[in-house]
């Protein structure tokens, strides 16, 4: 039994469940689980089991993809009755990826004619030495694809020194993939380009650099944060460790103890999707776009962080469960690391008549975990301050996805980064969903402005700023963009709430760096990838929408996700608010990103803004004081 509703799956369980299916579903014996997650249970069972203790009845979501019939199922499977509780055909759909069909397409190809015929044509006879990548297709709408599970495949030879299976890129070569039929539908050859020289070794040409001495973080008291399962306690905030199948890292009941009680902020957080448009049009290239958690999924790709992980002191894992595509279950030992950091200062004062001074340093409490897909690694982290900010960070980092170029031929649209090899510009889009609860499930959405006031009489030296704070009403007046000229940020208030001062309590998401998407917004990948186009979005909870491009982008025709849900103009006024914030992070790979890249980082904050009567933090034990 799970010591809470909330916890992931356990093996026995997703057991239970592939077996629920195998027995009730009535699929063909050769299809395969696309997810076996949690079915979190909803909002009425979850008041009930805070109010009363009531346990929810333990379910999971399944989808299931059967290759008979080219058909994708799901439903969910009551875990205590063994018994299915919903199952159902979704039409016109594509189940994910799962790793094990992931690395399939690189045997079969292997195994096809006409994809050996075109590797000797450039000179490549020792297969053993080939990568043969499965990439989501996307849907162009191209002949001979329609109706059919397909892939658009990528290939690679591996490095002499064996490290770098994305070493030396074939270019133009394309084996597209019938995955159902299991077998290559035709191979796209766009023209040979000489295999690049070998330059991809992920080490240096010469020794480890001997000038690095310890700098070791010790903790002689233990950490600060107490942790029952998977919930933790730490400086007054409360948070649970989840994990879903897709999303990966998952966190519940983000709260926070004041004057002994503890004042919801958010009930669940996680980044839903993502996107990665590639900005080359020739050749095969315009099909690189990468819905990793939709198309892959996140939480099937999570490291195991025991070695590689990039935290120090004293650190807590959480295990998770994930599973195979027979439905066996894939322990994913280390899968999320929590430690505690310290981050220089938090706040400081000195009193320059006397020199007297206080200074208080920030520690802050990471959660993270590290997802590798294919050539790529993203680390998704996330932060809690002592002031009560919020925040969540990705780290990229990984193999720049590397093509090869003519010699002396510039890439016009990507970088050279090394001999013979260009990246492609792109961009990474996240989608983080927030379901936010600022002090009690009613909330609204409010978006600030400032604006310089226009000299007048008013304004006669030209200084004055107008601060304009609107509401957000509706779905349809919340899907909004960044302003850098106006400083615009949104937040999310309780009105029925106030600190001393009289102010609604709230909540105030910040944005860090961001652009815009380069899409056409009539591309086929636009259309799949709506939810980039807008940086907030606001919606009224439902339990159905869970991802911003849908449930199933991949091969998806389009218009699925937030800006389909938001046609339907709920109100947001005291309502049940669910926040989507949209992080585009442009990248034109440079020689410094080969053969492996330095981690680049795209962050946002939730700052609490009267959400207290006065700084947070003022009663933290000074680092320096003088009296
Ligand atoms: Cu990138």
């Amino acid at each position: 039994m799970p010591a809470h509703p909330l916890e992931p799956l356990f093996a026995e369980e997703i057991t239970a469940a592939a077996a629920c299916i195998r027995a009730q579903a009535g699929l063909d014996p050769n299809s395969f689980f696309e997810t076996i997650t949690l079915d979190e249970p909803s909002r009425a069972e979850r008041a009930a089991f805070n109010d009363s203790g009531t346990v929810p009845p333990r379910r999971a979501y399944v989808c299931c993809y059967e290759r008979a019939s080219n058909r994708t199922f799901r439903g969910r499977v009551d875990l205590d009755q063994d018994t299915l509780l919903s199952w159902e055909h979704v039409p016109g759909v594509q189940a994910r990826i799962p790793p094990d069909e992931f690395d399939a397409s690189d045997k079969i190809a292997k195994a096809d004619p006409r994809v050996v015929k075109a590797l000797a044509k450039r000179g490549i006879t020792d297969l053993d030495t080939v990568l043969i990548e499965t990439w989501a297709p996307g849907n162009f709408g191209i002949e001979g694809e329609e109706g059919k599970r397909i892939a658009y495949c990528h290939c690679w030879v591996i490095n002499d020194a064996g490290d770098n299976r994305y070493g030396r890129p074939i270019a133009n070569l394309h084996p597209v993939m019938d995955l159902a039929a299991g077998r290559v539908l035709r191979v796209d050859d766009f023209g040979v380009v000489p295999l690049p020289p070998d330059t991809a070794a992920i080490r240096p040409s010469e020794g480890l650099r001997d000038d690095v001495k310890p700098l070791d973080i010790t903790q002689p008291e233990g950490p600060s944060f107490e942790i029952d399962g998977y919930a933790v306690r730490w400086q007054r905030w409360n948070v649970r460790v989840g994990f879903d199948l897709r999303e990966g890292l998952v966190l519940h009941d983000i709260g926070y103890e004041d004057g002994g009680r503890l004042r919801p902020i958010m009930n669940r957080a996680s980044m839903a999707e993502m996107v990665v448009p590639y900005g080359d049009p020739t050749g095969g290239n315009f099909r690189r776009n990468a819905f990793d958690t939709g198309e892959y999924g996140i939480g099937t790709a999570l490291d195991s962080l025991k070695l590689g992980c990039d935290c120090l002191g004293h650190i807590h894992y959480f295990d998770v469960c994930a599973h195979d595509w027979d439905g066996k279950p894939a322990p994913i030992r280390n899968a999320v690391c929590m430690h505690e950091e310290d981050f220089g200062l938090l706040w400081k004062h000195t009193d320059s008549h006397t020199g007297k001074f206080r200074a208080v340093r920030s520690r802050r409490l990471v959660i993270s975990s590290i997802a590798t897909i294919g050539n790529y690694v993203y680390g998704f982290f996330w932060y809690f301050y002592q002031d009560g900010t919020i925040g969540t960070e990705i780290k990229a980092t990984g193999i720049p996805f590397p093509t090869a170029v003519p010699r002396g031929e510039q890439p016009k649209f990507g970088a050279l980064i090394a001999p013979g090899i260009a990246s492609h510009v792109h961009q990474h889009s996240f989608n983080f969903r927030f379901d936010m609860c600022v002090d009690g499930p009613e909330n609204a959405v409010r978006e600030q402005d400032f604006e310089a006031a226009p000299l007048g009489p008013d304004n006669p030296h030209g200084n004055a700023v107008t601060i304009v704070e609107r509401p957000l009403s509706r779905e349809s007046e919340a899907a909004r963009e960044i302003n850098l000229a106006r400083s615009r940020s949104w937040k999310i208030v309780n009105t029925s709430q106030t600190n001393a001062l009289g102010q609604h309590t709230a909540y105030r998401l910040v944005p860090g760096q961001n652009t815009l998407p380069y899409l056409q917004p009539e591309s086929p990948v636009a259309q799949r990838a709506g939810f980039m186009f807008k940086h907030f979005w606001a919606t009224q909870y439902d339990p159905e929408q869970l991802y911003p491009a849908g449930w199933f982008p991949n091969q998806h025709p389009g218009g699925d996700g937030l800006p389909r849900w938001v046609e339907a103009d709920r109100s947001l006024e005291d309502e049940d608010v669910v926040v989507w914030y949209t992080m585009n992070f442009h990248h034109l790979p440079r020689p410094e990103d080969w053969p492996v890249q330095p981690v680049v980082y795209a962050s946002l904050h939730w700052m609490p803004e009267g959400f207290f009567d006065q700084n947070p933090a003022l009663d933290l034990p000074p680092h320096a004081i003088t009296s």
